[in-house]
């Protein structure tokens, strides 16, 4: 695992025997905002339970609890992360300084594994060391889901359709599910599983992306 520069001058990581990167090359921020705050949490209302796949270099948990503050609403925040990105990488990455919330940032990293932290009045983040081929999830728990696994195409056990439907069953009614792929075997699964789909315009140019809606059935 290396430090990539991205074209807006965020750092990213970059895995070179994959050659998959943990955000989109044209921006780290752009993206998590784009796709898990835009088309994630603010597609719900209230106090809510949000699942993450791949906690990797904690952006996305940076910006939700920037958000449930700015947005003065709790969120919990569980997150699965098998291979957690060794500290002296994490100290490189600078966005705690970007988005002005360092100690915030130190105090998501620091914060123990299995266990609920809370880490501001509006936020609390569990930690999971975890595959989510594994993990057993309770039915009806989330408002949203973070896919944010790598690309299908560099590991598509991840992006299996068993995964989705064991997603499905742990969403709440009117939970989402967001993610930056729209690849077709995806939005053929969701559909299958149950999931009504949304393909709002992808970040940083990128062409699709998906929300996947768990609707009430009658
Ligand atoms: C695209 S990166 C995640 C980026 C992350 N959300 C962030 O803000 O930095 C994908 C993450 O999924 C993790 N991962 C790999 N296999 C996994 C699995 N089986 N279950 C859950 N996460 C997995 C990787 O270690 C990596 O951290």
């Amino acid at each position: 695992m290396e430090l990539h520069v991205t074209k807006s001058g965020e750092k990213t990581l970059y895995i070179p025997s994959m050659d998959e990167t943990y955000h989109s090359r044209n921006g780290a921020i752009s993206e998590s905002k784009h796709v898990f705050i835009q088309h994630g949490i603010n597609r719900t209302k209230g106090d809510i339970h949000i699942l993450e796949i791949g906690f990797g270099t904690g952006l996305n948990a940076l910006l939700a609890s920037q958000e449930a503050k700015v947005q003065n609403r709790k969120i919990a925040y569980h997150t699965l992360e098998p291979f957690p990105v060794p500290n002296e990488l994490l100290i490189e990455l600078n966005y705690g300084q970007l988005l002005k919330d360092e100690k915030l940032y130190k105090k998501i990293h620091d914060s123990k594994w299995e266990s609920n932290e809370l880490i501001t009045n509006n936020f609390t983040i569990h930690k999971t060391k975890q595959k989510i081929m594994d993990i057993n999830l309770h039915e009806s728990q989330y408002d949203a889901i973070f896919f944010d696994a790598f690309a299908p195409k560099k590991q598509p056990e991840l992006w299996a359709k068993e995964t989705f439907a064991k997603l499905f069953k742990s969403l709440k009614n009117n939970g989402i599910l967001a993610t930056y792929s729209a690849a077709g075997q995806l939005k053929r699964d969701l559909r299958s599983i149950g999931f009504q789909l949304e393909h709002p315009p992808g970040a940083n140019g990128k062409r699709e992306m998906t929300v996947g809606k768990k609707t009430p059935t009658l």
